[in-house]
């Protein structure tokens, strides 16, 4: 039987590995095992550094985040260290929901201390006292993990107040979703945290400027945090030796789908997408897969005949993706594109929110057209100017990053991969119930 999908333990212990070394090493509920093997000389360094000194460093290091936007950490912190207002937050998004993502949970049930340690730097440098842990209800084993961790930094004043005689006082509350994509959206979960309900507001303002309960807030993603550990220990300017000059460091990637082996990978950011897939066994048969995609459900599909891409942010956009939060799923022959891309909508649709018209209309009226066009009843080629026009209503006027991306991956289909190419040009007005663009709705 093949592997479970967070299956990254034949690469535990691998001296190369950054972010996954202690992954499979250590046991995940003791923090003198994690001390022994490295934990807690990061905090020591960033409280030698001072506040400024961190944010400089992780400047330095190129850091940007890999919750999927790549918006650079150093200035978020610093847009939120300098903020007047207080208190400020830090927030962890670990609402990971992303569908083919799954490599914050990798590192919350096999490092569970790192992300304590680096949300400690993260409250360090942000002026924080206070940091939540949002993590999405169906993580059982790492909320427990989580928790057993809490419990024991604070047992050895690693958490709580004036921590190792800093004077610095910073703990962390922890709190779980209940299983809405649209909460791992970042004002979301401020509004879920602050007991409303949970759906996104309006940018600007950013949390930096005001986040939770209003107040200057900094949310990172797990990945991202736990990079701040090297950061810290290697220096700034070492971490941006690796990978590339725009997409510095390491990165954990989630291959799923029609592969050997699937799993988390770490890689530097500049391996090719052939590296990581033969890395995972590449697929079943041996054959270049049709599709892959990359960036989940918001991102883009590459062609088989396109793995020579660099895995960098860059990189992917140049062919059409995103890296988003790290997914790959590989898609072979045997996969039917069609009923893939009808379950991406219907996961859209699923998801909205239905705040705003045109993701709340716009996701069901994608989901339609879909499911005509990939059963072959009813309209046929208008619904692909349906699609579009529907896909750029939502892409134009959503007021979150669900709506804006609702149509990314259809899209992507459509004109890469070439899907319902062969859709018939005539169509009985009849046949079209649900052809009207969704604007004069
Ligand atoms: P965004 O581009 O709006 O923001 C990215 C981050 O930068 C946010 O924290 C935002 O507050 C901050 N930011 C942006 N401009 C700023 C400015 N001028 N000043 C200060 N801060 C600023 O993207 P968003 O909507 O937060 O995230 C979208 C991404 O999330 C997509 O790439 C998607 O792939 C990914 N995603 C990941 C999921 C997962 O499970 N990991 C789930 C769903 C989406
Ligand atoms: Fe809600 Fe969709 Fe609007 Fe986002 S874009 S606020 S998920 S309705």
């Amino acid at each position: 039987a093949e592997p479970p999908a967070h299956a990254s333990v034949p690469q535990a212990g691998d001296p190369g590995l950054v972010l996954l070394r202690r992954v499979g090493v250590v046991d995940p509920e003791s923090l003198d095992d994690y001390r022994a093997n490295g934990g807690y000389a990061a905090l020591r360094e960033a409280l030698r550094l001072g506040p400024a000194g961190v944010i400089r460093e992780v400047l330095d290091a190129g850091l940007v985040g890999r919750g999927g936007a790549a918006f650079p950490t150093g200035r978020k912190w610093e847009g939120t260290a300098r903020q007047p207002d207080t208190p400020h937050y830090v927030v962890c998004n670990a609402d990971e929901s992303e569908p083919g993502t799954f490599k914050d949970r990798v590192i919350m049930e096999g490092d569970p201390f790192s992300l304590i340690e680096a949300m400690t730097i993260a409250g360090y440098a942000n002026a924080a006292q206070k940091g939540y842990l949002y993590i999405r209800g169906e993580y059982p084993r790492a909320l427990s993990l989580l928790e057993n961790a809490i419990a024991r930094a604070r047992e050895r004043n690693l958490l709580g107040r004036d921590i190792l005689g800093s004077g610095f006082d910073f703990d962390i509350e922890i709190r779980r979703g209940a299983g809405a994509y649209i909460c791992g959206e970042e004002t979301a979960i401020f509004n879920s945290i602050e007991g409303r309900r949970g759906e996104p507001r309006s940018k600007p303002p950013f949390p930096v400027e005001r986040g939770l309960f209003g107040k200057p807030t900094t949310i990172n993603n797990v990945e991202t945090l736990v990079n701040v550990l090297p950061i810290m220990l290697m220096g700034g300017p070492a971490y941006a030796g690796i990978g590339t000059g725009r997409s510095t460091g390491p990165k954990l990637f989630c291959v799923s789908g029609t592969v050997r082996r699937p799993g988390v990978y770490e890689l530097p950011f500049g391996a090719t997408l052939r590296e990581l897939l033969d890395l995972a066994g590449g697929t079943p048969n041996g054959a270049p897969p049709r599709a892959v995609l990359l960036g989940g459900a918001a991102g883009g599909f590459v062609r088989g005949d396109e793995l020579d891409i660099p895995l960098t942010f860059e990189g992917a956009r140049e062919a059409g993706a995103t890296l988003g939060s790290g997914v790959v799923l590989v898609l072979d022959e045997t996969v039917d594109l069609p009923a893939i891309l009808v379950r991406i909508a219907a996961f859209f649709r699923d998801e909205s929110c239905g705040q705003c018209v045109p993701c709340r209309v716009g996701t069901v009226r994608q989901e339609e057209a879909l499911r005509r066009l990939s059963q072959g009843v009813g309209a046929r080629r208008t619904d692909l100017t349906l699609l579009r026009d529907v896909g750029a209503a939502m892409r134009d006027a959503s007021i979150c990053g669900l709506g804006q991306t609702a149509w990314n991956a259809v899209e992507s289909a459509i004109d890469r991969l070439g899907v319902f190419a062969t859709a018939p040009a005539t169509v009985p007005a009849a046949d079209a119930p649900s052809a009207a663009p969704v604007a004069k709705e």
